[in-house]
C-alpha cells in the first residue's frame, strides 16, 4: 500500500498512532523541546534518554517501547545545533524516524520537529519525499523476496494554524516525484543482463503507454541514415542492437518553452578494447545508465505531474560498449552526424561519443534548452566525490536555475569550469578532434567536447553525476545501492518552467 504524507494542525498529545517522533536540539536549545516531552510522557522518559547516553547528535535516534500505550514507539531524534539546522537536516532527520518506526513496527508515524526559519509548505514537501524515499527496499532479484511492511501513514504535526492547507498542497506532487526517482534508482539497480538498450526502450514505451506520450525509437539503420557514427561506433561492438529513444510530453495548453532532457544510456561500459582493469570497477558499470534512468525517471514524474507551458524531449542513445571482433578500434576515426570527425584515441571514453550524436539530435529540436546527464567520467568523481555532480555550461542563467532546482531538491551540485583553452588537449593531427584529453581536468575536456556537438545558440548544461548515481553506504535518504540521483533536480527545473 502506497504511502500517505499529511500535515496537521494537531499536536503531538493527539496523535493517536503507533510511533511518534520528537526531534530535539543539542544542548540548552534542546530544553525547550526536552520540558515538552516530560510534559506530555513524564520525566522518567528524560531520565531514560540520559542513561543512554543521547546528546541529540545528528542522526543520533533514542527508541522507546511503551507497552500497552499509544503511542506505543517513541522516537527521540538527535537535530544537533540549531545553527547547522536546515532542510537537508530535516530530510535526514524524516528518513531516521522513518526507518526507525518501521523497525519497531510501526504503521502510522507522527513527526514533530522544528520547522522555525524554514518555509513551511517547502519543509513539508522535502519531508514527504524523505520518508517514502528513506524507505525504498529492493527485492526484484531475490527468489523468496522478505515482507517489507511499509509506513501507510506519516503525518507532520503542529503545523501552526491555517499552514496546513498549502503544506497539504505542496506535498500533493511528493508521490510523482518518489515514483520518478524509484523508476530510475530500479533502472540503475538492475543488472546489465537485465537492463539492456532494448529494455530502456521498453521503459520508455511503458511510461509512454500509461501517461500517452509520444515514442519514436530509431533502429540502427535510421541513426545509420542519419550519420550518426559517433553513437554507432560505440554500439557496435555489442550484439545487442543500439537503441535512439525519443520520448516527447507535450502540454495540454500553449507552449512557452521547449526542453530537451539528454542522458547518456550505456547500460554496460567494459571500456571496450581500452579495456577496464582492475580497480577501475567494470563490476559497477551497469550504472553507465544512470544519466538515462535520471531521464526516464524525470519523464516519468512529469507525464503524471503534466506541467503547464513546457514540451519536453527526452534522448537517450543507448547501447553497450562490449570488445569483438567487430569492436571499434582505438585509432579508428569516425564522423559524428554534425559532420565532425573523431579520433578515437581511448574507446573507453565511449559516452561523450554517444552523447555527440545525441546533442545534435537535440539541438535539431531547436530547443530553449539542454541539459545532459551522464556518468561520464572517474575524473569528475575524483574531483567531487559521492555527494556531489558537477555541472558544467557557458550560460549563466541556466546554472543558476539548476542550481536552485537541486538545493529544492536536496540534491548537490558544483558548477565548474568550461576552461576554452583546455579545448587544446582534445586537438588530432588527422581528425577534427580527439575523444580524450590528458588526465588532469579530464571532467572539463569531456565537457569541452560534448560543447562542440550542441548548437552554437542553444543554452546548454552538463551535469556529470559519475560520483552520485551510486551509494555503497547509502546516505541520507538514500538506501545502499542506486540513488535515482536528477530526476528531483530535472523534474524541480521543468515543473518551474525551465527557465535558461
Ligand atoms: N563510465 C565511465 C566513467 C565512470 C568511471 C563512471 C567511474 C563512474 C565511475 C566512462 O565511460 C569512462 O570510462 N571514462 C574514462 C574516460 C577516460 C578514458 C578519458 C575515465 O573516466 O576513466
Ligand atoms: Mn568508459
Ligand atoms: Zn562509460
Amino acid at each position: 500500500m502506497a504511502l500517505v504524507f499529511r500535515c496537521s494542525t494537531d499536536s503531538l498529545h493527539a496523535w493517536g498512532g503507533d510511533a511518534l517522533a520528537v526531534g530535539l536540539f543539542a544542548g540548552e536549545a534542546g530544553e525547550a523541546g526536552r520540558s515538552a516531552l516530560a510534559g506530555r510522557f513524564g520525566a522518567a522518559l528524560l531520565e531514560r534518554l540520559e542513561q543512554r547516553r543521547f546528546k541529540a547528535k545528528p542522526g543520533e535516534c533514542v527508541s522507546v517501547e511503551r507497552l500497552g500505550e499509544t503511542p506505543a514507539t517513541l522516537l527521540v531524534i538527535g537535530l544537533g545545533e540549531p545553527a547547522c539546522f536546515g532542510y537537508e537536516q530535516l530530510r535526514n532527520a524524516t528518513a531516521t524516524a522513518s526507518r526507525a518506526a518501521v523497525t519497531g513496527g510501526a504503521r502510522r508515524l507522527g513527526l514533530t520537529l522544528p520547522l522555525d526559519g524554514l518555509e513551511t509548505s517547502a519543509a513539508a514537501a522535502a519531508m514527504a519525499a524523505a520518508a517514502r524515499l528513506s524507505l525504498y527496499a529492493d527485492q526484484r532479484f531475490k527468489s523468496e523476496a522478505e515482507p517489507t511492511p511499509g509506513l501507510a501513514e506519516v503525518v507532520l504535526l503542529g503545523l501552526p494554524a491555517g499552514a496546513e492547507v498549502a503544506a497539504n498542497e505542496a506535498v500533493a506532487s511528493a508521490p510523482a516525484l518518489c515514483s520518478g526517482v524509484e523508476l530510475a534508482r530500479e533502472l540503475v539497480a538492475a543488472p546489465p543482463n537485465v537492463v539492456t538498450p532494448q529494455a530502456l526502450a521498453d521503459t520508455a514505451a511503458s511510461i509512454a503507454r500509461d501517461f500517452s506520450l509520444e515514442l519514436k525509437v530509431l533502429e540502427r539503420a535510421d541513426c545509420e541514415a542519419l550519420g550518426m557514427g559517433s553513437y554507432l561506433a560505440v554500439a557496435q561492438g555489442s550484439d545487442l542492437a543500439p537503441k535512439f529513444i525519443h520520448l516527447t510530453y507535450r502540454p495540454s495548453g500553449e507552449v512557452k518553452r521547449r526542453l530537451a532532457l539528454v542522458g547518456k544510456g550505456l547500460t554496460f561500459d567494459s571500456g571496450g578494447y581500452n579495456l577496464k582493469t582492475a580497480g577501475s570497477q567494470i563490476e559497477m558499470m551497469k550504472y553507465d545508465m544512470g544519466g538515462s534512468a535520471a531521464v526516464l525517471g524525470a519523464m516519468r514524474a512529469i507525464a503524471e505531474l503534466k506541467p503547464a507551458g513546457v514540451e519536453v524531449h527526452m534522448i537517450v542513445a543507448a547501447c553497450e560498449n562490449m570488445i569483438s571482433g567487430g569492436a571499434i578500434h582505438p585509432g579508428a576515426i569516425v564522423k559524428a552526424s554534425n559532420g565532425k570527425t573523431i579520433e578515437i584515441n581511448n574507446t573507453d571514453a565511449e559516452g561523450r561519443l554517444t552523447l555527440a550524436d545525441a546533442l545534435v539530435y537535440a539541438s535539431k529540436l531547436d530547443p530553449d534548452a539542454i541539459v545532459d546527464l551522464a556518468t561520464l567520467t572517474g575524473a569528475c568523481v575524483i574531483a567531487l566525490g559521492e555527494e556531489i555532480a558537477g555541472l558544467w555550461s557557458p550560460s549563466d542563467g541556466l546554472a543558476g536555475a539548476l542550481l536552485q532546482a537541486a538545493e529544492q531538491g536536496g540534491e548537490n551540485l558544483w558548477r565548474m569550469p568550461l576552461r576554452a583553452s583546455y579545448r587544446e588537449g582534445l586537438k588530432s593531427g588527422l581528425a577534427d578532434m580527439k575523444n580524450t584529453g590528458p588526465r588532469p581536468g579530464g571532467s572539463i575536456t569531456a565537457a569541452l567536447f560534448l560543447q562542440d556537438f550542441v548548437a552554437g545558440q542553444v543554452p546548454w548544461a552538463h551535469l556529470d553525476i559519475a560520483g552520485t548515481v551510486w551509494s555503497d553506504k547509502g546516505r541520507g535518504l538514500d538506501p545502499a545501492g542506486a540513488t535515482g540521483f536528477g530526476v528531483r533536480t530535472l523534474v524541480n527545473w521543468v515543473c518551474a518552467g525551465g527557465p535558461a
